[in-house]
């Protein structure tokens, strides 16, 4: 069939749809939600079979559902409707939960049922949730909606009885910091994050709450400010205290805590100094390691898998430190939700907010990832393992690469690509690793033609080197598993000594810092040349402009040359 996906942006969840449609030998294309002449024109160029709309904000033109089946993915339980339904969930801490693909219709969310799939709902935020259970369940009842529409006799029903939840105020999320426990003040925050957050006030100013933790030892009076570690301040609750990890000022950009309130952070006292290994009680520690045998684990969590300079710069220290461990194997784990989306887009546009350079924090930024990156490829004691429970992008994807190992999830979504930032030519000695990986074909195609790619697919190509089933927990239980068996191999040392050999011979042939030099020479150019492209990219990136118009990459009914077969 010609499928048109319509949707409010390429999400991952939209990425996920389009990989597992085309797998199923189907015509798949893409047309963002910006007008309804605009999907209208769409739907004239491509004369889909079936319109399928797995992330919109608005209604779809009546003149469009009233000629053509489109389903809509509804992230609630059959029967409810409105736009908040994650977030009342959430908010009620249900423990079950699960997502329907409807048939557009006037009435919102009331159209008849095609499928539906159930899922527990875990303690987790809004946008993890989306990202891996409804993203997850959207798989299953999408292509089960798909076989049944294809089959022709299936009838699809309306539901025996429906409620309408409105939007989910801001009055209905606020937190009461004299009267409010950790449990509620982290529920509340975690069914608006990443999106509206919890409006509520910092140092007396207003600013919406993002990226909550708990804390366990630390206590205060309820509502004050009583520490700061790293890019984080605690507050405390009535029972103990929460981590604010990120926040939103009125008409800014969402940021880490700390930068956001430069000044006023600036007089909180310390929280007490952690090292590397994790804390044995909950806490806000974004970096940590342990060991299992002759295995060491190097755990980073940024939110959004977005690394700043400062983030890169203590990664690096951790691994350098992690490095002198007697162990065999060496595991990065990185994030649940992202393993990492390469330099922090939103700290380089507030150095431009704070009257400071953009380019010069983008050069910064890079340098600091390619520090890290170096550090890893050049780990000679370990074998190394980029363990990617989550999806990853951009120089994200790369940072992964340059371990000697990259085992993936099968839920993940990788886009090892940059151009979409404005033409970003990208490093992370992508064109050292890359090459070696796919050859030097495959190479420019990925990068030329900006695709996701499904975990599946990535190890197709032998851009990683397994890819593993299960959630996140099962996820990570294997990989130690496998790491070790690995570890306690008998020919552990005659690896480690043919990896060093390897090493050596690719370094003989082209030594990596002339591949820096190169990919740093291009990305001098994006940062501080002629053509803005990629400070306008990101500029429309950090503050979620509306897309005007479908990339072509995306849109194969806007290609030149395009006819209706
Ligand atoms: N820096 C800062 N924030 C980032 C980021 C980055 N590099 N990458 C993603 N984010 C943020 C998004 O702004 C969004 O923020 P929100 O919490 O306010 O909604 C959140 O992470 C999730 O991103 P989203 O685009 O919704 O996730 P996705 O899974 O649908 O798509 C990507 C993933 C990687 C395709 C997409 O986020 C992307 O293109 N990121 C930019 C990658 C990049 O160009 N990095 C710089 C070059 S190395």
């Amino acid at each position: 069939m010609r499928i048109l996906l319509l949707t409010h942006a390429f999400n991952s969840l939209t990425q996920r749809l389009g990989s597992e449609l085309r797998q199923l030998e189907h015509t798949v294309s893409v047309e963002f939600d910006i007008s309804d002449s605009v999907t209208e024109e769409a739907v004239s160029l491509f004369a889909p079979d079936l319109i399928i709309a797995p992330y919109l904000r608005r209604a779809i033109p009546e003149s469009v559902w009233s000629r053509y089946v489109c389903f809509i993915l509804h992230p609630g339980v059959v029967g409810d409707r409105g736009p908040s339904a994650l977030d009342w969930a959430l908010a009620a801490g249900l423990t079950q939960w699960g997502l329907t693909v409807l048939q557009a219709e006037a009435e919102l969310d009331g159209g008849p049922v095609w499928a539906n799939a159930s899922f527990s709902l875990p303690v987790a935020s809004k946008a993890s949730v989306y990202r891996q259970h409804v993203t997850e369940a959207a798989s299953v009842a999408v292509l089960q909606a798909v076989a049944r529409f294809t089959s022709a006799s299936f009838v699809p029903q309306r539901p025996a009885s429906s409620y309408w939840r409105p939007m989910m105020r801001q009055t209905e999320r606020a937190i009461d910091w004299q009267r409010n426990d950790t449990a509620t003040v982290l529920r509340k925050v975690r069914a608006a994050d990443g999106f509206p957050g919890v409006a509520d006030s910092l140092f007396g100013q207003p600013c919406h709450l993002f990226d909550v933790c708990p804390e366990t030892t630390l206590r205060g009076p309820p509502g004050q400010i009583i520490a700061r570690r790293e890019t984080a301040l605690l507050r405390a609750t009535c029972d103990a205290a929460v981590w604010i990890g990120h926040v939103k000022r009125p008409g800014g950009i969402k940021l880490p805590t700390t930068l956001a309130f430069i000044d006023e952070s600036a007089t909180v006292p310390q929280a007490p100094e952690l090292d590397w290994w994790r804390a044995k009680s909950p806490t806000w520690q974004d970096i940590c390691y342990e060991e299992v045998d002759q295995v060491g684990i190097l755990h980073f969590e940024f939110y959004n898998g977005a690394m700043s300079t400062v983030q890169c710069e203590r990664l690096r220290a951790a691994l350098v430190w992690a490095k002198q461990r007697p162990t065999n194997v060496l595991v990065l784990t990185g994030g649940t939700d992202f393993w990492s989306n390469g330099i922090h887009l939103n700290v380089i546009e507030a150095a431009s907010l704070a009257g400071g350079s953009a380019a010069d924090e983008s050069w910064r930024n890079i340098n600091a990832m390619n520090d890290l990156a170096l550090e890893l490829i050049t780990t000679e004691q370990q074998i190394t393992i980029a363990a990617v429970a989550g999806n990853t992008g951009a120089g994200g994807c790369f940072l992964a690469r340059a371990a000697d190992l990259m085992w993936v999830r099968e839920a993940v979504m990788l886009n090892p690509h940059y151009k979409n930032m404005g033409n970003l030519y990208g490093s992370e000695y992508w064109t050292y690793s890359l090459p070696r990986r796919v050859g030097l074909e495959a190479a420019k195609a990925i990068m030329h033609n900006r695709q996701p790619l499904t975990a599946k697919q990535a190890l197709q190509i032998s851009f990683s080197d397994a890819c593993l089933p299960g959630d996140c927990n099962d996820f990570q239980e294997t990989v130690l598993h496998l790491a070790t068996k690995l570890a306690a191999a008998p020919d552990i040392k005659a690896q480690l000594t043919t990896k060093s050999e390897a090493r050596e011979r690719d370094e003989a042939a082209q030594p990596l810092a002339d591949y820096r030099q190169q990919e740093m020479t291009h990305m001098h150019r994006n940062f501080y040349g002629f053509d803005p492209s990629y400070h306008v990219a990101r500029h429309h990136f950090v503050y979620k402009a509306l897309a005007s118009w479908t990339p072509r990459h995306l849109a194969i009914h806007r290609e030149l040359g395009w006819k209706l077969p």
